[in-house]
């Protein structure tokens, strides 16, 4: 076999109990903006959703200024680019799949706002992914030359497909410069942006999380109360 699956990593978000990481979140953040949205867009985010990871006003009205989003050129009323604001969302980085393909050897990027959600295993998935380009096994080639990774294309164990057309995006410690002082290896990158498209896929987890312990608590509650008025309403009867 030579797919493998995800490997075994965890998150904040994982679990009954889970809760995001907002510190993480700000890191996965801007490994996002600053390495995968030159080629993946967040249609389903909008600038202001940051607000969630404790952005102020005015930090989430300087990131969306950065980005060009699509809108009218209020001289000619002709369609053109302009700064976002925080009620846009996060833009599609090439003008249309033509040009998103004639980019990326033929493949068009995915929109990465639900990607954790639509890949089985999603956070850890992307995690192995981003960690796992390697060189293609000898063997694999050998057994099935068909297989053999083709130019323009990348090997990697974790995609189903096995080639694909995303280079390595994360590829030197560094990379991004973290403003809360974690070192920013490649390992812990490829962590916090996983974690991050978490949040984007399911912003309302937690919130999902509490409400379900709590509703048990409630039923937990409503099934004492019922044995007790069985019993006190029986209590007489032999
Ligand atoms: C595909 C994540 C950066 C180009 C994907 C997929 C994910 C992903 C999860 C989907 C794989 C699947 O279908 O299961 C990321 C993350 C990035 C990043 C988290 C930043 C750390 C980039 C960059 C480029 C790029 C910078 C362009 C230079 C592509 C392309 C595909 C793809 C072309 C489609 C691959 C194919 O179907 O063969 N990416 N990506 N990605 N990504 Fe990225």
């Amino acid at each position: 076999e030579f797919h493998l699956h995800p490997k075994d990593v965890h998150f904040a978000s994982d679990g009954p109990f889970g809760k995001f990481d907002n510190q993480q979140l700000q890191r996965g953040f801007q490994v996002y903006k600053e390495v995968c949205a030159a080629c993946h867009s967040l249609e389903y985010v909008a600038f202001r959703d940051l607000a969630q990871l404790g952005y102020t006003d005015a930090e989430v009205k300087a990131i969306a200024a950065g980005f060009s989003v699509p809108g009218v050129d209020p001289n000619t009323g002709e369609s053109t680019m302009v700064p976002g604001t925080p009620t846009d969302y996060f833009p599609k980085p090439f003008a249309n799949d033509v040009a998103a393909r004639a980019a990326n050897n033929n493949a068009v990027p995915p929109d990465l706002s639900l990607i954790a959600k639509a890949r089985h295993n999603g956070p850890a998935y992307v995690y192995s992914l981003l960690t796992g380009y390697r060189d293609q096994p000898a063997e694999l080639v050998k057994e099935f030359p068909g297989s053999k990774t083709p130019p323009g294309l990348h090997y990697n164990p974790y995609f189903a497909n096995l080639n694909l057309a995303m280079p390595p995006p994360l590829t030197t410690d560094g990379q991004v410069e973290y403003s809360d002082g974690t070192k920013a290896t490649v390992d812990q990158m490829a962590k916090d942006v996983s974690a991050f498209l978490v949040w984007t896929a399911e912003p309302k987890l937690e919130k999902r999380k509490q409400t379900g312990w709590a509703v048990l608590g409630f039923l937990l509650f409503a099934t004492i109360l019922g044995y007790m008025s069985y019993r006190s309403i029986w209590a007489d009867k032999k």
